[in-house]
């Protein structure tokens, strides 16, 4: 049995009311980065600058989705999904950064946008699922101090406001941040990320202003949209020690990369095997916070692409561990982000994080790869992706049959786009883009799901 036909997998084994998406950023496919009214982002500024994005590339034009939108919907329609994840561009919505209530304009052209995009996905029966931040804060804020500055808590919370006021009444599933790990460090402590600062000092405030917002957003959404399933998402992966003496630095990786951001919202404070963490409650936190910091979240989103194996390390400070990348133990199938492809860490992450009373609904909100397509005859043959996505979708399957409450996929992602600071090289998308034509092309993979997609009966 080949793992890349289709005829051996079966969507129904899947339940009825399970969600199939794709998940898709603003900042990765819209393009049209100054058009009616949209002011810069982080990412914006962050990209002109050189050796920021490995290519040179920038994401002006992206996949021209604020263009092309309708007929792309078409297509994510004729591939059979019925669910579309998005975010809202912050900036093109307030391109102050703030809203009236903080002396900020709304941008009616802004919202008009994501107000076509939602009714053309109701019209098509695709259920619109918006991500209110994927990471493109508004430059305007950044000038103000951005995610280190306390004051973003009411910015999140403004903008949140916004958004939920005009599209609540049609959006009933919204997702609060997109892997606030991913934003935190990689923006403000290593740099590797817009805005591109490096340092200690903001990590721990970015850190408990990000919890906060988290919180905070959550909350606005529900007393806006109180039939509203409200989430929120995080970058997840199973942690192995490469040798039995690594354990207590697969715990420490454990909690700051599947912990950090959950347990504060299950009420459960900062993880204690941090130590560094203490810091926040001693210099960052302000009376009351702690209680702030929770939130009854409807589901939490997995995003989940790789295992991690790491290390005891002296050179890296405060975590003391370090990753044993996949070529140093000779891995065999890694994507082109250099992630090691292991079906099982899919299992292995739902069922970790069904552990937690709190969590009541799961959904996988992202999980793809990124391979070297060629297009060949007009056609990509992408047959490692097809493997990838029916393996992974095994373990969530397994996970699902053991009682774990997952009821979703999104894949990552409908389209080849850009890839932050890899610019558009790594492509992730089942529907191929030539960044030069805008041409579109059904890969292989988007027809896997087709295919699967279209079965209306059990396969016996
Ligand atoms: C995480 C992010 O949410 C998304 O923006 C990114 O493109 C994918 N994973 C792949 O790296």
């Amino acid at each position: 049995m080949s793992p890349s036909d289709p005829l051996n997998f079966d969507r129904h084994a899947f339940g009825p009311d399970f969600v199939w998406g794709t998940a898709t950023a603003a900042y990765q496919i819209e393009g049209a980065v100054d058009r009616d009214g949209r002011t810069p982002c982080v990412w914006d500024t962050f990209g002109r600058q050189k050796g920021k994005i490995k290519t040179g590339e920038t994401a002006d034009v992206a996949c021209e989705f604020y263009d092309r939108y309708e007929s792309d919907l078409l297509l994510h329609k004729e591939l059979g999904f019925n669910a579309f994840r998005f975010s809202l561009s912050w900036s093109r919505i307030l391109p102050d950064g703030v809203g009236p209530n903080q002396g900020g304009r709304i941008n009616e052209a802004g919202l008009a946008f994501y107000d076509r995009l939602i009714d053309h996905c109701l019209s098509l029966d695709i259920t619109p699922w918006i991500t209110l931040y994927h990471w493109d804060l508004p430059q305007a804020l950044e000038l103000k101090g951005g995610w280190p500055n306390r004051k973003i808590v009411d910015w999140f919370a403004e903008f949140t406001d916004v958004c939920t006021k005009a599209f609540g009444h049609k959006v009933k599933h919204w997702i609060i941040l997109n892997e606030p790990l991913a934003f935190s460090v990689l923006g403000y402590f290593t740099g590797q990320h817009a805005p591109g600062r490096r340092s200690f000092r903001n990590l721990l405030p970015v850190i408990h202003h990000t919890a906060l917002a988290q919180a905070e957003g959550g909350r606005v959404v529900r007393r806006n949209v109180p039939d509203a399933q409200v989430g929120t998402t995080f970058s997840c992966s199973p942690i192995d020690p490469f040798t039995p003496s690594d354990q207590a630095a697969a715990i420490r990786v454990d909690a700051l990369m599947n912990r950090l951001f959950i347990e504060p919202a299950l009420g459960l404070g900062y993880p204690k095997e941090l130590p560094f963490l203490a810091g926040i409650a001693k210099k960052v936190a302000k009376p009351g916070d702690i209680e702030r910091l929770a939130f009854n979240f409807d589901f939490v989103g997995l995003q989940h692409y790789f295992r991690a194996v790491v290390e005891q390390s002296y050179f890296m400070p405060y975590l003391w561990a370090k990753d044993v990348s996949p070529l140093r133990r000779n891995v065999q199938t890694i994507t082109e982000m250099g992630w090691e492809v292991y079906p099982e860490s899919m299992y292995r992450i739902i069922r970790q994080f069904d552990q937690y009373e709190g969590v009541k609904k799961i959904y996988i909100t992202e999980s793809g790869a990124a391979f070297y397509d060629r297009v060949e005859q007009g056609a990509v043959n992408d047959k490692a992706r097809i493997d990838y996505h029916q393996n992974y979708l095994q373990q969530v399957l397994r996970a699902k049959q053991q009682g774990s409450p997952v009821e979703g996929y999104f894949a990552w992602t409908f389209l080849d786009n850009f890839e932050w600071a890899e610019g558009y090289r790594p492509r992730f998308g089942l529907v191929y883009v030539d960044f030069r034509t805008q041409q579109r092309i059904v890969k292989a993979s988007g027809r896997w799901f087709q295919q699967l997609l279209a079965k209306k009966s059990f396969v016996s």
